[in-house]
């Protein structure tokens, strides 16, 4: 085990926002993680990809980064095929893995940042797929008992970028691995999304391959979403959040426009990004953060921001779009 000290933690997430941690360390493998865990009696903080954090304040206790790798195939049955991942690999590299051995179903959530341990956690989605859709199972460690426990997918309790990772499990699981379904042949394409279809025929692709909709989604999160390396942000900052019926028709008399994705017959979800464009916040910029300006729920470090000031900014970004819709958006990243 190697820990160091008053870690820098500015490479590790995606806001590139210089905070400390007192102590940092990385885990290999679940006998690692296991013997830091029995180690350590103090405050313990887990790290994925750190591409959905904000971090405020240097972080007190331990900073423990997954890094467990592996992917490989465990069964593989009339062209189904179930592969493990460990819970360190990054999620895009995953992703490639994937389309190199054509496996088909997550190819749309191509190019996300962060890593396969964190997808749970959060449920995460793009497209018209969420990462549920092909989740079996998963392994992970309890920080209290040090034993691993399996979670089926109904176990997981998975809702839109939510699960039981984000409630009865918080502070408790650390993700070591997770196994996904995919398809080896007969895929089933999801094209539904406006954009990919747009883009597919833009680009004259008629009988469309899981490569062409990984091309696909990736040319419309470049020209949307802010580059981590380039830009700080954290993707999404923001839920998109999900209104009833009445409330949705009182804005829609005002603006006939807006778009919804409907969710059962009382409710409906509403893009935060379009309420808080209408706010009049796309392209706001203070100091050193601003509002993306392609896509108005990202949150962007111009600099060298301080993790208060984009709090700040999300604070006032919440105001202006309860002031004007009475909506209440709420933050998907993780404050620590
Ligand atoms: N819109 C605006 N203004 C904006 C942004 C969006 O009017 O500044 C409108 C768009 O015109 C469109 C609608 O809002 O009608 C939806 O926009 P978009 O397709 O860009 O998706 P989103 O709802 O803003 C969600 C996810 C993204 C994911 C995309 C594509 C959440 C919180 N975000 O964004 O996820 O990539 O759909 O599926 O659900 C992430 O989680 O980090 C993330 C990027």
């Amino acid at each position: 085990m190697n820990i160091k000290e008053n870690f820098s933690l500015k490479a590790f997430n995606s806001f590139g926002l210089d905070q400390k941690a007192k102590w940092f360390s990385t885990f290999n493998d679940v006998n690692d993680l296991q013997s830091i865990l029995k180690s350590w009696d103090e405050e313990i903080h887990v790290l994925g990809g750190g591409s959905n954090i904000l971090l405020t304040k240097d972080v007190d206790g331990l900073v423990l980064k997954n890094e467990i790798q592996g992917i490989k195939v465990i069964k593989e049955e009339s062209g189904k095929v179930l592969i493990e991942v460990g819970g360190g690999v990054i999620w895009h590299n995953f992703i490639l893995h994937c389309l190199k051995n054509n496996l088909g179903g997550l190819e749309n959530l191509s190019l996300i940042p962060g890593t396969v341990g964190a997808a749970p956690i959060q449920n995460i989605g793009a497209y018209g797929v969420e990462q549920k859709d092909r989740f079996v199972s998963l392994e992970y460690v309890d920080r209290g008992t040090l034993k691993t426990y399996k979670l089926t997918k109904n176990e997981c309790d998975f809702g839109y970028r939510d699960s039981i990772f984000k409630r009865e499990l918080k502070n408790i699981a650390i993700i070591s691995k997770v196994i996904y379904a995919l398809d080896h042949h007969e895929y089933k394409i999801n094209t539904s999304y406006g954009a990919i279809q747009e883009t597919l025929e833009h680009n004259g692709i008629q009988s469309t391959t899981i490569q062409d909709v990984s091309d696909a989604v990736i040319s419309i999160r470049k020209s949307k979403l802010p580059d981590p390396s380039q830009i700080g942000n954290a993707g999404s900052f923001f839920k998109n959040p999900i209104i009833t019926m009445d409330a949705f028709h009182t804005i829609k008399c005002e603006y006939p426009n807006i778009p919804s994705y409907p969710i059962d017959d009382e409710t409906v979800k509403i893009p935060a990004g379009w309420l808080i464009e209408q706010s009049g916040l796309k392209g706001y910029r203070l100091g050193n953060v601003g509002i993306h300006e392609k896509q108005a729920l990202v949150l962007v470090n111009y600099g060298d921001a301080k993790g208060n000031e984009l709090l700040s900014l999300a604070h006032f970004t919440i105001d202006k779009v309860h002031e004007k819709f009475g909506i209440e958006i709420e933050p998907e990243v993780n404050i620590w």
